[in-house]
Protein backbone atom coordinates (compact mmCIF):
# COMPACT_ATOMS: atom_id res chain seq x y z
CA UNK A 1 0.00 0.00 0.00
CA UNK A 2 1.43 3.40 -0.76
CA UNK A 3 1.62 6.34 1.76
CA UNK A 4 -1.77 8.87 1.22
CA UNK A 5 -3.41 12.07 2.43
CA UNK A 6 -7.06 11.19 2.36
CA UNK A 7 -9.31 14.72 2.65
CA UNK A 8 -12.92 14.48 1.30
CA UNK A 9 -14.75 17.04 3.43
CA UNK A 10 -17.75 17.70 2.00
CA UNK A 11 -20.48 17.19 4.03
CA UNK A 12 -23.11 14.89 3.28
CA UNK A 13 -26.96 15.40 4.03
CA UNK A 14 -28.90 12.05 3.08
CA UNK A 15 -32.18 11.02 3.13
CA UNK A 16 -35.91 12.16 2.57
CA UNK A 17 -36.45 15.24 2.16
CA UNK A 18 -32.56 16.70 2.89
CA UNK A 19 -33.45 19.66 0.12
CA UNK A 20 -35.05 21.36 2.94
CA UNK A 21 -32.11 22.36 4.64
CA UNK A 22 -30.52 23.84 1.68
CA UNK A 23 -31.10 26.90 3.24
CA UNK A 24 -29.90 26.70 6.31
CA UNK A 25 -26.31 25.25 4.65
CA UNK A 26 -26.25 27.55 2.22
CA UNK A 27 -26.31 30.48 4.49
CA UNK A 28 -23.50 29.45 6.39
CA UNK A 29 -21.49 29.83 3.48
CA UNK A 30 -23.19 34.00 2.83
CA UNK A 31 -25.95 35.58 1.92
CA UNK A 32 -26.16 35.14 -1.99
CA UNK A 33 -26.09 32.58 -3.95
CA UNK A 34 -25.47 31.68 -7.40
CA UNK A 35 -28.40 29.12 -8.37
CA UNK A 36 -27.11 26.79 -11.47
CA UNK A 37 -29.07 24.30 -12.92
CA UNK A 38 -29.66 22.34 -16.27
CA UNK A 39 -32.48 22.35 -18.92
CA UNK A 40 -35.02 22.12 -16.49
CA UNK A 41 -35.65 19.12 -15.01
CA UNK A 42 -35.32 20.13 -11.71
CA UNK A 43 -38.61 22.84 -12.80
CA UNK A 44 -40.72 19.86 -14.07
CA UNK A 45 -39.84 17.70 -10.95
CA UNK A 46 -40.88 20.94 -8.67
CA UNK A 47 -37.47 20.88 -6.82
CA UNK A 48 -36.96 23.83 -7.82
CA UNK A 49 -39.61 25.50 -5.63
CA UNK A 50 -38.41 23.85 -2.72
CA UNK A 51 -35.62 24.54 -2.88
CA UNK A 52 -36.15 28.51 -3.52
CA UNK A 53 -38.18 28.09 -0.45
CA UNK A 54 -35.39 26.88 1.64
CA UNK A 55 -33.63 29.43 0.38
CA UNK A 56 -35.51 32.38 0.96
CA UNK A 57 -36.46 31.32 4.31
CA UNK A 58 -32.97 31.19 5.83
CA UNK A 59 -33.25 34.83 4.13
CA UNK A 60 -31.00 33.78 1.28
CA UNK A 61 -30.74 36.50 -1.65
CA UNK A 62 -30.53 34.22 -5.01
CA UNK A 63 -29.26 34.90 -8.56
CA UNK A 64 -30.22 32.53 -11.58
CA UNK A 65 -28.44 30.70 -14.28
CA UNK A 66 -30.03 28.03 -15.95
CA UNK A 67 -28.62 25.66 -19.19
CA UNK A 68 -25.92 23.76 -17.77
CA UNK A 69 -25.87 20.93 -20.50
CA UNK A 70 -24.56 17.08 -20.57
CA UNK A 71 -21.10 17.33 -21.71
CA UNK A 72 -21.28 21.08 -19.93
CA UNK A 73 -19.83 23.99 -22.29
CA UNK A 74 -16.88 26.20 -21.73
CA UNK A 75 -19.21 29.51 -23.06
CA UNK A 76 -21.95 28.96 -20.07
CA UNK A 77 -18.96 28.79 -17.58
CA UNK A 78 -17.57 32.57 -18.49
CA UNK A 79 -21.07 33.58 -18.60
CA UNK A 80 -21.58 32.28 -14.88
CA UNK A 81 -18.30 34.12 -14.10
CA UNK A 82 -19.49 37.22 -14.87
CA UNK A 83 -22.58 37.45 -13.05
CA UNK A 84 -21.09 35.67 -9.51
CA UNK A 85 -18.41 39.04 -10.44
CA UNK A 86 -21.60 41.50 -11.71
CA UNK A 87 -23.70 40.38 -8.59
CA UNK A 88 -20.83 39.43 -5.69
CA UNK A 89 -22.06 36.04 -5.26
CA UNK A 90 -20.82 33.94 -2.16
CA UNK A 91 -21.90 30.52 -3.28
CA UNK A 92 -21.88 28.17 -6.19
CA UNK A 93 -25.50 26.39 -5.21
CA UNK A 94 -25.80 23.31 -8.36
CA UNK A 95 -28.95 21.76 -8.62
CA UNK A 96 -28.62 18.76 -10.68
CA UNK A 97 -26.27 16.28 -11.89
CA UNK A 98 -22.26 16.05 -12.77
CA UNK A 99 -22.43 18.98 -15.65
CA UNK A 100 -24.46 20.92 -13.48
CA UNK A 101 -21.84 20.51 -10.56
CA UNK A 102 -18.45 20.68 -12.77
CA UNK A 103 -20.39 23.95 -14.58
CA UNK A 104 -20.80 25.48 -11.46
CA UNK A 105 -16.97 24.10 -10.53
CA UNK A 106 -15.75 26.18 -13.39
CA UNK A 107 -17.26 29.20 -12.27
CA UNK A 108 -16.28 28.89 -8.87
CA UNK A 109 -12.58 28.47 -9.54
CA UNK A 110 -13.17 31.66 -12.65
CA UNK A 111 -14.54 34.26 -10.40
CA UNK A 112 -11.56 34.88 -8.20
CA UNK A 113 -8.78 33.90 -11.31
CA UNK A 114 -7.40 37.21 -13.47
CA UNK A 115 -6.95 35.17 -16.46
CA UNK A 116 -9.03 32.50 -18.69
CA UNK A 117 -10.60 29.86 -16.78
CA UNK A 118 -9.74 27.58 -19.67
CA UNK A 119 -5.72 27.61 -18.49
CA UNK A 120 -7.14 25.14 -15.58
CA UNK A 121 -7.71 22.80 -17.64
CA UNK A 122 -4.91 23.14 -20.38
CA UNK A 123 -2.17 22.99 -17.51
CA UNK A 124 -0.78 26.42 -17.99
CA UNK A 125 -2.35 27.93 -14.20
CA UNK A 126 -3.10 26.10 -11.16
CA UNK A 127 -5.84 27.55 -9.29
CA UNK A 128 -5.42 29.83 -6.28
CA UNK A 129 -8.94 30.30 -4.81
CA UNK A 130 -12.20 29.45 -5.40
CA UNK A 131 -16.02 30.18 -4.39
CA UNK A 132 -17.62 27.35 -2.26
CA UNK A 133 -19.82 25.36 -4.22
CA UNK A 134 -22.94 23.32 -2.50
CA UNK A 135 -25.21 20.79 -4.53
CA UNK A 136 -27.98 19.21 -4.32
CA UNK A 137 -27.56 15.72 -6.23
CA UNK A 138 -30.25 14.88 -8.84
CA UNK A 139 -28.60 11.92 -10.51
CA UNK A 140 -25.90 9.73 -8.81
CA UNK A 141 -23.34 9.03 -11.68
CA UNK A 142 -20.58 11.57 -11.67
CA UNK A 143 -19.41 11.75 -7.92
CA UNK A 144 -19.26 15.31 -8.97
CA UNK A 145 -20.87 16.07 -5.28
CA UNK A 146 -18.16 15.00 -3.64
CA UNK A 147 -14.91 15.03 -5.74
CA UNK A 148 -12.36 17.23 -6.78
CA UNK A 149 -12.47 17.04 -10.61
CA UNK A 150 -14.50 19.09 -12.98
CA UNK A 151 -15.14 18.44 -16.88
CA UNK A 152 -15.66 20.98 -18.87
CA UNK A 153 -16.28 21.09 -22.92
CA UNK A 154 -14.60 23.78 -25.13
CA UNK A 155 -17.17 24.05 -28.28
CA UNK A 156 -14.04 25.40 -30.29
CA UNK A 157 -12.57 22.30 -31.54
CA UNK A 158 -15.11 19.99 -29.26
CA UNK A 159 -11.93 19.31 -26.33
CA UNK A 160 -13.03 17.94 -22.96
CA UNK A 161 -10.98 18.50 -20.42
CA UNK A 162 -10.58 17.91 -16.58
CA UNK A 163 -8.99 19.33 -14.32
CA UNK A 164 -8.68 18.50 -10.31
CA UNK A 165 -8.05 20.38 -7.37
CA UNK A 166 -9.31 20.45 -3.51
CA UNK A 167 -10.52 23.78 -3.34
CA UNK A 168 -13.56 22.10 -5.68
CA UNK A 169 -14.81 19.60 -3.67
CA UNK A 170 -18.11 20.65 -2.77
CA UNK A 171 -18.93 22.16 0.50
CA UNK A 172 -22.03 20.13 1.21
CA UNK A 173 -24.13 18.21 -1.49
CA UNK A 174 -27.66 17.64 -0.58
CA UNK A 175 -28.50 13.85 -1.03
CA UNK A 176 -32.66 12.53 -1.26
CA UNK A 177 -32.87 9.28 -3.10
CA UNK A 178 -36.36 10.39 -3.64
CA UNK A 179 -34.82 12.68 -6.47
CA UNK A 180 -33.79 10.40 -8.21
CA UNK A 181 -37.07 8.34 -8.83
CA UNK A 182 -37.66 10.88 -12.09
CA UNK A 183 -34.86 9.41 -14.07
CA UNK A 184 -35.03 7.88 -17.27
CA UNK A 185 -33.74 4.49 -17.37
CA UNK A 186 -31.33 5.28 -19.53
CA UNK A 187 -30.27 8.22 -17.62
CA UNK A 188 -30.21 5.59 -14.49
CA UNK A 189 -27.96 3.03 -16.35
CA UNK A 190 -25.93 5.37 -17.85
CA UNK A 191 -24.89 6.31 -13.98
CA UNK A 192 -24.63 2.79 -13.10
CA UNK A 193 -21.97 2.52 -15.73
CA UNK A 194 -20.16 5.83 -14.89
CA UNK A 195 -19.88 4.82 -11.29
CA UNK A 196 -18.67 1.18 -11.94
CA UNK A 197 -16.31 2.76 -14.12
CA UNK A 198 -15.09 5.02 -11.09
CA UNK A 199 -14.45 1.97 -9.06
CA UNK A 200 -12.70 -0.21 -12.00
CA UNK A 201 -10.08 3.01 -12.76
CA UNK A 202 -9.08 2.24 -8.90
CA UNK A 203 -9.01 -1.19 -8.98
CA UNK A 204 -6.65 -1.99 -11.66
CA UNK A 205 -3.63 -0.99 -10.32
CA UNK A 206 -0.05 -1.81 -9.88
CA UNK A 207 0.17 -1.43 -6.19
CA UNK A 208 0.49 -4.10 -4.09
CA UNK A 209 -0.90 -4.70 -0.65
CA UNK A 210 -4.53 -3.25 -1.15
CA UNK A 211 -6.63 -5.71 0.04
CA UNK A 212 -8.66 -3.49 2.06
CA UNK A 213 -9.39 -1.13 -1.11
CA UNK A 214 -10.08 -3.72 -3.61
CA UNK A 215 -12.88 -5.58 -0.78
CA UNK A 216 -14.69 -1.74 -0.48
CA UNK A 217 -14.08 -1.62 -4.22
CA UNK A 218 -15.81 -4.79 -4.95
CA UNK A 219 -18.95 -4.27 -2.51
CA UNK A 220 -19.49 -1.10 -4.28
CA UNK A 221 -19.72 -2.43 -7.75
CA UNK A 222 -21.87 -5.19 -6.18
CA UNK A 223 -24.22 -2.83 -5.07
CA UNK A 224 -24.50 -1.07 -8.45
CA UNK A 225 -24.75 -4.65 -10.06
CA UNK A 226 -27.19 -5.81 -7.09
CA UNK A 227 -29.66 -2.72 -7.17
CA UNK A 228 -29.76 -0.84 -10.95
CA UNK A 229 -31.74 -3.76 -11.96
CA UNK A 230 -34.09 -3.23 -9.03
CA UNK A 231 -35.27 0.42 -9.92
CA UNK A 232 -35.03 -0.29 -13.38
CA UNK A 233 -38.08 -2.69 -12.98
CA UNK A 234 -39.27 -0.22 -9.82
CA UNK A 235 -38.11 3.60 -10.38
CA UNK A 236 -39.67 4.42 -7.00
CA UNK A 237 -37.86 1.79 -5.05
CA UNK A 238 -36.32 4.36 -2.17
CA UNK A 239 -33.90 1.81 -0.62
CA UNK A 240 -32.16 0.46 -4.28
CA UNK A 241 -32.45 4.13 -5.14
CA UNK A 242 -30.22 4.88 -1.69
CA UNK A 243 -27.93 2.10 -2.02
CA UNK A 244 -27.08 3.50 -5.52
CA UNK A 245 -26.72 6.98 -4.92
CA UNK A 246 -24.53 6.66 -1.86
CA UNK A 247 -22.54 3.75 -3.93
CA UNK A 248 -22.13 6.71 -6.35
CA UNK A 249 -19.85 9.38 -3.83
CA UNK A 250 -17.92 6.73 -2.15
CA UNK A 251 -16.96 5.44 -5.40
CA UNK A 252 -15.58 9.06 -6.86
CA UNK A 253 -14.62 10.45 -3.31
CA UNK A 254 -11.44 9.06 -3.27
CA UNK A 255 -11.94 6.58 -0.59
CA UNK A 256 -11.65 3.89 -2.83
CA UNK A 257 -8.35 5.28 -4.41
CA UNK A 258 -6.20 5.24 -0.98
CA UNK A 259 -2.99 3.79 -1.04
CA UNK A 260 -3.19 2.72 -4.51
CA UNK A 261 -2.85 4.18 -7.99
CA UNK A 262 -5.45 3.90 -10.32
CA UNK A 263 -5.50 3.96 -14.07
CA UNK A 264 -8.06 6.44 -15.92
CA UNK A 265 -6.91 5.52 -19.45
CA UNK A 266 -10.65 4.91 -20.28
CA UNK A 267 -11.67 8.28 -19.10
CA UNK A 268 -9.78 9.83 -20.88
CA UNK A 269 -10.31 7.77 -24.04
CA UNK A 270 -14.05 8.03 -23.45
CA UNK A 271 -13.50 11.97 -22.85
CA UNK A 272 -12.93 12.13 -26.79
CA UNK A 273 -16.38 10.20 -27.55
CA UNK A 274 -18.35 12.46 -25.65
CA UNK A 275 -16.46 15.62 -26.51
CA UNK A 276 -16.83 15.06 -30.26
CA UNK A 277 -19.95 13.43 -30.25
CA UNK A 278 -22.18 14.72 -27.06
CA UNK A 279 -22.89 10.78 -25.98
CA UNK A 280 -23.53 10.43 -22.16
CA UNK A 281 -20.48 9.84 -20.57
CA UNK A 282 -21.61 6.50 -18.67
CA UNK A 283 -22.65 5.21 -22.49
CA UNK A 284 -19.25 5.98 -24.02
CA UNK A 285 -17.64 4.16 -20.86
CA UNK A 286 -19.41 1.03 -21.61
CA UNK A 287 -18.06 1.06 -24.81
CA UNK A 288 -14.57 1.70 -23.89
CA UNK A 289 -13.90 -0.04 -20.44
CA UNK A 290 -14.68 -3.50 -21.91
CA UNK A 291 -12.36 -2.81 -24.71
CA UNK A 292 -9.69 -1.71 -22.45
CA UNK A 293 -9.92 -4.27 -20.44
CA UNK A 294 -9.45 -6.62 -23.55
CA UNK A 295 -6.38 -5.19 -24.85
CA UNK A 296 -4.89 -5.30 -20.97
CA UNK A 297 -5.89 -8.28 -19.21
CA UNK A 298 -2.62 -10.13 -19.76
CA UNK A 299 -0.51 -7.41 -17.89
CA UNK A 300 -1.91 -9.04 -14.80
CA UNK A 301 -4.27 -11.90 -15.22
CA UNK A 302 -4.49 -12.70 -11.48
CA UNK A 303 -5.73 -9.13 -10.76
CA UNK A 304 -8.58 -10.13 -13.68
CA UNK A 305 -9.35 -13.39 -12.23
CA UNK A 306 -10.32 -11.90 -8.97
CA UNK A 307 -12.30 -9.37 -10.45
CA UNK A 308 -14.05 -11.89 -12.15
CA UNK A 309 -14.66 -14.65 -9.59
CA UNK A 310 -15.26 -11.99 -6.53
CA UNK A 311 -17.34 -8.91 -8.67
CA UNK A 312 -19.26 -11.65 -10.72
CA UNK A 313 -19.32 -14.67 -8.91
CA UNK A 314 -17.45 -16.33 -12.07
CA UNK A 315 -16.15 -19.78 -11.63
CA UNK A 316 -12.40 -20.36 -11.60
CA UNK A 317 -10.83 -22.10 -14.34
CA UNK A 318 -7.74 -23.30 -12.05
CA UNK A 319 -6.47 -24.68 -15.20
CA UNK A 320 -7.05 -21.64 -17.41
CA UNK A 321 -6.94 -19.03 -15.59
CA UNK A 322 -7.18 -16.82 -19.02
CA UNK A 323 -10.64 -18.29 -19.48
CA UNK A 324 -11.69 -17.21 -16.13
CA UNK A 325 -10.54 -13.76 -17.01
CA UNK A 326 -12.27 -13.55 -19.92
CA UNK A 327 -15.38 -14.54 -18.55
CA UNK A 328 -15.41 -11.09 -16.16
CA UNK A 329 -15.06 -9.07 -18.86
CA UNK A 330 -17.67 -10.66 -20.76
CA UNK A 331 -20.13 -10.55 -17.39
CA UNK A 332 -19.62 -7.38 -17.19
CA UNK A 333 -20.19 -6.38 -21.02
CA UNK A 334 -23.29 -8.59 -20.68
CA UNK A 335 -24.48 -6.26 -17.56
CA UNK A 336 -24.22 -3.32 -19.62
CA UNK A 337 -26.41 -4.62 -22.70
CA UNK A 338 -28.90 -6.08 -19.56
CA UNK A 339 -29.16 -2.63 -18.44
CA UNK A 340 -29.77 -1.38 -21.90
CA UNK A 341 -26.50 0.24 -22.47
CA UNK A 342 -24.29 0.20 -25.88
CA UNK A 343 -21.33 -1.84 -25.69
CA UNK A 344 -19.90 -1.04 -29.05
CA UNK A 345 -19.03 2.28 -30.91
CA UNK A 346 -21.85 1.41 -33.64
CA UNK A 347 -24.24 1.26 -31.34
CA UNK A 348 -23.33 4.60 -30.20
CA UNK A 349 -23.91 5.51 -33.78
CA UNK A 350 -20.06 6.46 -33.78
CA UNK A 351 -18.26 6.32 -36.95
CA UNK A 352 -15.22 5.19 -37.60
CA UNK A 353 -13.64 7.70 -39.85
CA UNK A 354 -12.39 10.03 -36.76
CA UNK A 355 -10.74 7.18 -34.58
CA UNK A 356 -7.11 8.43 -35.82
CA UNK A 357 -8.20 11.77 -34.21
CA UNK A 358 -9.55 10.66 -31.21
CA UNK A 359 -6.56 8.55 -30.23
CA UNK A 360 -4.13 11.37 -31.32
CA UNK A 361 -6.43 13.65 -29.21
CA UNK A 362 -6.65 11.60 -26.01
CA UNK A 363 -5.10 13.43 -23.48
CA UNK A 364 -1.55 11.88 -22.89
CA UNK A 365 1.25 12.20 -19.95
CA UNK A 366 4.37 13.86 -20.30
CA UNK A 367 5.81 11.16 -21.46
CA UNK A 368 3.08 10.99 -24.21
CA UNK A 369 1.59 7.91 -22.62
CA UNK A 370 -1.76 7.36 -20.97
CA UNK A 371 -3.07 5.19 -18.32
CA UNK A 372 -0.93 4.01 -14.99
CA UNK A 373 -2.06 -0.02 -14.99
CA UNK A 374 -0.60 -0.26 -18.70
CA UNK A 375 0.78 2.82 -19.96
CA UNK A 376 -0.79 3.11 -23.54
CA UNK A 377 0.80 4.89 -26.47
CA UNK A 378 -1.77 6.61 -29.26
CA UNK A 379 -1.20 3.33 -31.17
CA UNK A 380 -2.90 1.37 -28.35
CA UNK A 381 -5.48 3.74 -27.90
CA UNK A 382 -6.37 3.40 -31.77
CA UNK A 383 -6.40 -0.43 -31.03
CA UNK A 384 -8.62 -0.61 -27.94
CA UNK A 385 -10.58 2.18 -29.98
CA UNK A 386 -10.94 -0.70 -32.88
CA UNK A 387 -11.91 -3.42 -30.36
CA UNK A 388 -14.76 -1.16 -29.61
CA UNK A 389 -16.24 -0.65 -33.16
O1 LIG B 1 -30.41 19.29 -17.46
P1 LIG B 1 -31.58 18.69 -16.79
O2 LIG B 1 -32.88 19.18 -17.34
O3 LIG B 1 -31.50 18.77 -15.30
O4 LIG B 1 -31.62 17.11 -17.18
C1 LIG B 1 -30.55 16.23 -16.89
C2 LIG B 1 -29.70 15.89 -18.10
O5 LIG B 1 -30.45 15.98 -19.29
C3 LIG B 1 -31.13 14.89 -16.52
N1 LIG B 1 -31.46 14.75 -15.11
C4 LIG B 1 -30.66 14.94 -14.05
N2 LIG B 1 -31.31 14.63 -12.91
C5 LIG B 1 -32.55 14.24 -13.26
C6 LIG B 1 -32.66 14.32 -14.67
N3 LIG B 1 -33.79 13.99 -15.33
C7 LIG B 1 -34.84 13.59 -14.58
N4 LIG B 1 -34.80 13.45 -13.25
C8 LIG B 1 -33.68 13.77 -12.54
N5 LIG B 1 -33.63 13.61 -11.22
O6 LIG B 1 -30.08 13.98 -16.80
C9 LIG B 1 -29.34 14.45 -17.92
C10 LIG B 1 -27.86 14.21 -17.67
O7 LIG B 1 -27.37 15.04 -16.64
P2 LIG B 1 -25.79 15.22 -16.45
O8 LIG B 1 -25.59 16.16 -15.31
O9 LIG B 1 -25.15 15.56 -17.75
O10 LIG B 1 -25.33 13.75 -16.07
P3 LIG B 1 -24.15 13.20 -15.17
O11 LIG B 1 -24.46 13.38 -13.75
O12 LIG B 1 -23.91 11.85 -15.67
O13 LIG B 1 -22.90 14.14 -15.49
C11 LIG B 1 -22.11 13.92 -16.63
C12 LIG B 1 -20.94 14.88 -16.67
O14 LIG B 1 -20.08 14.69 -15.54
C13 LIG B 1 -18.73 14.53 -16.00
C14 LIG B 1 -18.93 13.84 -17.33
O15 LIG B 1 -17.78 13.89 -18.13
C15 LIG B 1 -20.09 14.61 -17.91
O16 LIG B 1 -19.65 15.81 -18.49
N6 LIG B 1 -17.92 13.84 -15.00
C16 LIG B 1 -17.54 14.54 -13.92
C17 LIG B 1 -16.74 14.01 -12.94
C18 LIG B 1 -16.30 14.80 -11.77
N7 LIG B 1 -16.50 16.10 -11.79
O17 LIG B 1 -15.76 14.28 -10.80
C19 LIG B 1 -16.22 12.64 -13.03
C20 LIG B 1 -16.86 11.82 -14.07
O18 LIG B 1 -15.94 10.84 -14.49
C21 LIG B 1 -17.35 12.54 -15.27
O19 LIG B 1 -16.30 12.73 -16.20
ZN1 LIG C 1 -16.73 9.15 -15.03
Amino acid sequence: MDNFTFQSPTKIIFGKGAEHQVGKEARSHGGKVLLHYGGGSIKRTGLYDRVVQSLNEAGVEVVELAGAQPNPRLSLVYEGIELCRKENIDLILAVGGGSTIDSSKAIAMGVPYKGDVWDFFTGKADAQTALPVGVVLTLPAAGSEASDSCVITKEDGWLKRGYGSQLIRPVFAIMNPELTFTLPPYQTACGAADIMAHIMERYFTNTKGVDFTDYLSEATLKTIIKHIPVVLEDPENYESRAQIMWAGTIAHNDLLSTGRVGDWASHQIEHELSGIYDVPHGAGLAVVFPAWMKYVYKHDIERFVQFAVRVWNAEQDFFNPEQTALEGIRRLEDFFRSIGLPVRLSELDIPNDRLEEMAEKTKKGADGKVGQFVKLTTKDVLNILRLAE
